[in-house]
């Protein structure tokens, strides 16, 4: 089980899709080479592994690294859901379109759910948590010409931080 790694004190959230081999073995969340980009992302603007707290959708590597299918995400979802509510995040940050469909509820692709920001509600959270659906960093190593697009999305992440007096 891939539970959770960072600060639980943090006041931003980063939520994926599953993990992967190297998860698997090590039992962190983004500790293979995706992982090594997310921190590369995360240091751009000033962040690490001390000022985020990171999981899955799902705590579990889906066979043959498949992506997770609808039924496994709705069996995992209310454990993210109290999740989010335990750890109560000022920003979300959700990272590839299978963690953005699932946390946000809706059938619009990551292309047009990044680049602007959402709010996720829950009947465990008094507010509503800002959020901010971005690429995963597993796509990014494929297809590295969204890595401009995804910098706008950190710019506009880093802004909100330094916005806001409660960081
Ligand atoms: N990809 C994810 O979505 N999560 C991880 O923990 C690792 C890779």
């Amino acid at each position: 089980t891939v539970f959770a790694d960072g600060n639980s004190s943090a006041k931003i959230m980063l939520i994926g899709e599953a993990p992967g081999a190297e998860e698997d073995k090590i039992g962190k969340p983004f500790v293979g080479l995706a992982g090594k980009l997310l921190d590369k992302m995360l240091a751009a603007i000033n962040l690490d592994r001390t000022k985020v707290y990171i999981s899955n959708v799902i705590p579990w590597r889906p066979p043959g690294n498949r992506a997770p299918d609808n039924e496994e995400i709705l069996q995992c979802m209310p454990f993210i859901q109290k999740h989010i509510e335990l750890i109560q995040p000022l920003i979300l940050i959700l990272l590839g379109g299978t963690a953005s469909k699932a946390i946000l509820t809706t059938n619009i692709g990551i292309t047009k759910l990044r680049g602007s920001w959402h709010n996720y509600s829950s009947l465990g959270l008094n507010k509503s948590i800002l959020t901010r659906a971005i690429f995963h960093p597993a796509f990014l190593l494929r297809s590295p010409e969204h890595k401009k697009e995804t910098w706008q999305d950190l710019l506009e992440i880093k802004k909100k931080i330094t916005e806001n007096e409660n960081f």
